[in-house]
Order: C-alpha cells, then sequence, then structure tokens
C-alpha cells in the first residue's frame, strides 16, 4: 500500500474534466476516490478509478449517508457549474448549485465530523486585475456572478476555518488544459467554451471557426495573454493539498499557475506546429471583463505545497490535448 493506505476521498464532480483527473492521482496515491456527481456536465464513463454515488450536493442526507459509509477522510470539491455567460444571464443558477450546494456539502462534513476539504478556486477571484503575476494577497474582486460564488466559499471556508477548525485548502487554477496521457479522460463539454479545445473543434470541423476575442489589447500581438496549466499538474497538487491536511495543516489559497503566459495567438502557432493545420479562426470584438494579461504568481504553492508544474510547457500541454481530442471527437471532415 502507498501513501493513502486505501483512505477514502470523496471527489464532488469527480465526473468532470479536473475531478476525473484527480480521482486517478488519488488512486495512484493509494486512496480510495468515492465520486459524488449528479452527471449534469460530467460523464459516468470517466469514473474509472473508485466508486460512483449519483447524487447532488445540495442532497445533505444522501451526502451524509455517503461520507459515512465510505468512512470519507477528506473531500475535493469540483462539482460546479463555470460557465461565465450563463452565470451573467441565470445568477440564481448558479448561487444556488455553486454556493448553496457548498454550503450543504459543508454540513453533512461538519455533521459526520469530516473537516478536511480541498476546495476548486479559480483565478476569475481576481476579476479585471490586468496584471502579470497576481500573487495571492491581490485584492479579490470578481466580476461575474460565476466568480463571485468561488469568491463566497473561499469567504466562508475562512470563517469555517477560525470557527470550526474546519481545515481547507482553496486552489485557486488559473487555465487548466492538456489531458491525462493514458488518453482515458480528458476535457469533453456539450458547451465548450475553452480556447485550446475550440481550437480543436475547429481543426476537427465541430464548429467552423474559432473566434479571436481582441486583438488590439496592448500585448505584443495584441492578443489576451493567460496562464495555462497542465490538469495532470493540477491534480498531483490536489494530492499534496489532501495529504498537508492529513498531516494536520489547517489549509489557505493559493494559486495555481506557470508564472508564465501565452497570447491566444501563440497557442495556435503551436497548435498549428502540434497537429500540421492551421486553426481557421476569426477575429471579433473584445468581451466585457476580460483583461489582457491574467498570469498567476505561484510561489506560495511552489514553497508550501511543492508545486512543480512539470507537465505545463505549451508542447505538452497541446500534445496531450490533440491526442484526446482525436479519440473523443474524430474529425467530421
Ligand atoms: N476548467 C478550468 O479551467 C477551471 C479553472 C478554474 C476553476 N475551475 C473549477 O474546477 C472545477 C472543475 O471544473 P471542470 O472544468 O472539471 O468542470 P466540469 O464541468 O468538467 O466538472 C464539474 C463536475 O461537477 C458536477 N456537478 C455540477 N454540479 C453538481 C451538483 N450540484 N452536484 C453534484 N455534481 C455536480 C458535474 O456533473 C461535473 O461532473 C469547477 O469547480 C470549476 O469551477 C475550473
Amino acid at each position: 500500500m502507498e501513501s493513502g493506505e486505501g483512505q477514502s476521498v470523496l471527489v464532488t464532480g469527480g465526473a468532470g474534466y479536473i475531478g476525473s483527473h484527480c480521482c486517478k492521482a488519488l488512486s495512484e496515491a493509494g486512496y480510495r476516490p468515492v465520486c459524488y456527481d449528479n452527471l449534469s456536465t460530467g460523464h459516468a464513463e470517466f469514473v474509472k478509478w473508485g466508486p460512483l454515488v449519483r447524487g447532488d450536493i445540495q442532497d445533505v442526507p444522501k451526502l451524509t449517508e455517503t461520507l459515512k459509509s465510505y468512512k470519507v477522510v477528506a473531500v475535493m470539491h469540483f462539482a460546479a457549474l463555470s460557465l461565465v455567460g450563463e452565470s451573467v444571464a441565470d445568477p440564481q443558477k448558479y448561487y444556488q448549485n455553486n454556493l448553496v450546494g457548498t454550503l450543504a456539502l459543508l454540513q453533512a462534513m461538519r455533521s459526520v465530523g469530516c473537516l478536511n476539504l480541498v476546495f476548486s478556486s479559480t483565478g476569475a477571484v481576481y476579476g479585471a486585475a490586468d496584471r502579470k503575476s497576481i500573487p495571492e494577497e491581490f485584492t479579490c474582486s470578481p466580476i461575474n456572478p460565476y466568480g463571485a460564488t468561488k469568491w463566497m466559499i473561499e469567504r466562508a471556508l475562512s470563517d469555517y476555518r477560525s470557527a470550526y477548525g474546519f481545515a481547507s485548502f482553496c486552489l485557486r487554477y488559473f487555465n487548466a488544459s492538456g489531458a491525462d496521457p493514458s488518453g482515458l479522460i480528458g476535457e469533453m463539454r456539450d458547451q465548450e467554451t475553452h480556447l485550446i479545445p475550440r481550437a480543436m473543434m475547429a481543426l476537427q470541423g465541430h464548429i467552423p471557426q474559432l473566434e479571436i476575442y481582441g486583438d488590439d489589447y496592448a500585448t505584443p500581438d495584441g492578443t489576451a495573454i493567460r496562464d495555462y496549466v497542465h490538469v495532470v499538474d493540477l491534480a498531483s497538487a490536489h494530492v499534496r493539498a489532501i495529504e498537508k491536511l492529513l498531516e494536520g495543516q489547517v489549509g489557505g489559497s493559493f494559486n495555481l499557475g506557470t508564472g508564465s503566459g501565452f497570447s491566444v495567438k501563440e497557442i495556435l502557432s503551436t497548435i498549428a506546429l502540434v497537429t500540421g493545420k492551421p486553426v481557421p479562426h476569426a477575429i471579433k470584438g473584445r468581451r466585457v471583463g476580460d483583461p489582457a494579461v491574467l498570469v498567476a504568481d505561484p510561489s506560495k504553492a511552489k514553497t508550501t505545497l511543492g508545486f512543480e508544474p512539470t507537465n505545463s510547457d505549451l508542447d505538452t500541454i497541446i500534445k496531450t490535448a490533440w491526442a484526446w481530442h482525436q479519440r473523443a471527437h474524430p474529425a467530421k471532415l
């Protein structure tokens, strides 16, 4: 038996993109990942490393029963809706699912005395912070309901830490990307909004072209710069966070990014190099609230969690994502 010694970790949203990669990493570290998911955007076929409990995080009795029956020692919490545009159009859906759902999860955890949580937060808590290398101390000022739900949950977790001794790591990911090299799991959504999968969908003929929102930013090539972090590196950081919690650490908020940014055009050039095909695209106007540059300062995660993003070079990200897309969405052309 390895480090996890077969202990159960509940993974809400474990049938989704990042959650499924974390289930694999947990299993490889010797834990039993118990996936708890309502399959609203997740996929039952992504649940390969432990049991699937089909349920909603708002269902406190079912959560409580699951935590008890599997003797869960810690929770990784990914279950959320995460389409920014939809959150602006229908905020009730987001506050209900993400915020009320998380409070229900915390209630169930407290009722069984399981007080260890790793929470999926986001770089979106910084809002339109238009600066390179954002540290955690930077003011959080989300500019849409999705980011607001994540920031409110972080605030609640900070209060739960002080009042109830509830330990939690809030991991603020920047742009999760890439896929597991096994080809078994990857990014797959009915409504895809992320740059790399959309570019690949355009290459495969699933959408006519990729939209580039703005090429007149104050960046070297005029397109927006973001920090892309490989999902396998995110998964390792989550397992480390679980280990720290089980060692008795109380947690805190941490950026997970590489500290380096790439522009939309640089991403498209790398995709063209890896696939041998140029991505069909069209330049559109800027989207409201999109900053020119959003790049993490990951120093705190490096020091405290030993976070080393060894898979997050652009070549590995694009190669693994392309291998997954060819398998999951064969070309239409
Ligand atoms: N993908 C990114 O770049 C990124 C960046 C920052 C933060 N995040 C956060 O990471 C987490 C995972 O993101 P993802 O990209 O894997 O998304 P995803 O949509 O692939 O996964 C979310 C999972 O949660 C489940 N779920 C949603 N609501 C639920 C509910 N009420 N009860 C039970 N299950 C529910 C879905 O069915 C799905 O399996 C989310 O919390 C997201 O906000 C993602």
